[in-house]
């Protein structure tokens, strides 16, 4: 149960620089769960359909705000987005990210096996981790600045 406070809590209260970005992934994303599994399988055939019957022109960008040390959602952009910005508040985390662009670490295969059910996410030319390198980029900053990138 959430108390009263807690949903009084503002963002900028929360200690966001003492994240723990190994105990994070160790706790929620060494091995998959199930609901991310299905929140994969969601927005895995969401973005298939999405992007099958929509036309786009020009490159896609794609961002994840608030990303942490979480790649599933930057996983799930690759076979459209050609540059995928990863906004991150968190020193922690932002090293994090930063050290998986090159090549990521093993447990992600994980979530990249659910995306590679669908035709879209095999055909992606080269590997998940070299278009993960190529289209990724971890920017450190506050999500209340995008406000001055209004229309982006
Ligand atoms: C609950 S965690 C979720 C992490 C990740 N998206 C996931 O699904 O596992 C919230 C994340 O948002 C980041 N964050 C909090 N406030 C932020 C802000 N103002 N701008 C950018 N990131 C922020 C935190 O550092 C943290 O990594």
């Amino acid at each position: 149960m959430t108390s009263r406070s807690s949903w009084n809590t503002r963002n900028s209260d929360v200690a966001w620089a003492k994240f723990d970005p190994i105990a994070y992934v160790d706790h929620n994303y060494r091995c998959i769960q199930e609901d991310d599994a299905e929140i994969l399988r969601i927005v895995r055939d969401h973005f298939a359909d999405h992007f099958r019957t929509t036309d786009t022109t020009g490159p896609v960008s794609g961002i994840d705000v608030g990303s942490g040390p979480n790649l599933y959602p930057a996983l799930a952009m690759l076979p459209w987005c050609e540059e995928i910005t990863l906004l991150e508040y968190s020193p922690a985390n932002v090293r994090y990210l930063e050290g998986q662009v090159m090549s990521y670490d093993a447990n992600w295969d994980q979530f990249w096996d659910v995306l590679r059910e669908h035709e879209a996410y095999r055909s992606l030319g080269m590997g998940p981790r070299d278009r993960f390198c190529r289209a990724v980029e971890v920017k450190e900053g506050d999500l209340f600045d995008l406000a001055r990138h209004e229309g982006r």
